[in-house]
């Protein structure tokens, strides 16, 4: 397989739908071995979205470089340990590391930095920081040296308040997920690994149209009115910065947090 990534082999974390897919089969179309580790490999067809193959595994296949399909869940330590070392075995090594898995996974209602419940804080804080950081550290002794590459999916929401502080807990975790990245990179910056953070503005992937789909007048107003490039984005915008991060053409780049936003957070 030839293209800037060839001979790489990549971990995307929630690989298996949405934005994690897009930037799965980016990397697969620059020539990278990717594996996916997600804990619903079956996410896609939940959200009508359309694969061009029977699992998103298969399509990875067809574009010429191999694939490997994880069902785990990365706030387990060691089912994140376990995950990462089947890849190291089957493919000797690991070259990329996406951690894209995350979520606002608990309800928006009562997300504010006053209203948002115990078991929330814990939910949203394992799935963004404590996933990231167990991804992290086994794959960690594994990756490449030099030439690794690690890249966390932040939110913009770190930068930009949501509404009246709605997704407080959200945002601090993937704060907590930009910081971690730095501290990260100068870590592992002595042995040649890099270490980003990327933080996506509005997205629209196939989840959010079937949600607005099912709930029609929610949010109100045109989102894009709010944005400089006056669009939302879509994922293949993500998935082009992640490739940029996780490759050579970033080779002197590491601990930053790439906004890829169409600039809101400028606004
Ligand atoms: N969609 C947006 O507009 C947007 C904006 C900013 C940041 N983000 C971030 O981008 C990333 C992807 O967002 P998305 O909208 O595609 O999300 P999504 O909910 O559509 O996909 C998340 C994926 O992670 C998987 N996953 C969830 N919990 C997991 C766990 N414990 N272990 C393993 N896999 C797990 C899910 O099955 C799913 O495949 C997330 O980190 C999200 O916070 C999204």
């Amino acid at each position: 397989m030839s293209g800037v990534l060839a001979n790489r082999r990549a971990i995307v974390t929630g690989g298996a739908g949405g934005m994690g897919r897009a930037h799965a089969l980016r990397l697969a179309s620059l020539g990278a071995d990717v594996a996916i580790i997600d804990i619903d490999l079956d996410v896609a067809q939940r959200w009508q979205e359309e694969l061009t193959a029977p699992t998103v595994a298969d399509e990875i296949r067809a574009l010429g470089v191999r694939s490997i399909a994880i069902q785990a869940d990365i706030t387990d330590a060691a089912a994140a340990d376990a995950a990462v070392a089947q890849v190291v075995r089957e493919w000797s090594g690991l070259d990329i590391l996406v951690n894209n898995a995350g979520g606002a996974v608990t309800p928006y209602d009562r997300s504010t930095a006053t209203t948002t419940t115990d078991e929330d804080v814990r939910r949203v804080v394992d799935l963004n920081l404590i996933g990231t950081v167990n991804m992290c550290r086994a794959a960690a002794p594994h990756l490449t040296r030099p030439g690794g590459s690690v890249v966390n999916i932040a939110t913009i929401g770190v930068d930009v308040e949501a509404g009246t502080g709605q997704l407080a807990l959200y945002a601090a975790a993937k704060a907590a997920v930009v910081r971690y990245t730095r501290s990260l990179a100068v870590e592992l910056g002595p042995e040649g690994i890099r270490a980003n953070a990327l933080s996506p503005g509005l997205i629209q992937t196939a989840r959010i149209r079937a949600l607005a789909a099912s709930r029609p007048g929610a949010g109100g107003g045109d989102p894009a009115a709010g944005i400089p490039l006056r669009r939302v984005g879509d994922p293949d915008d993500v998935s082009k910065a992640v490739a940029f991060l996780a490759g050579d053409d970033a080779a002197y780049v590491t601990g930053e947090n790439l906004r890829v936003g169409g600039g809101i957070h400028l606004v």
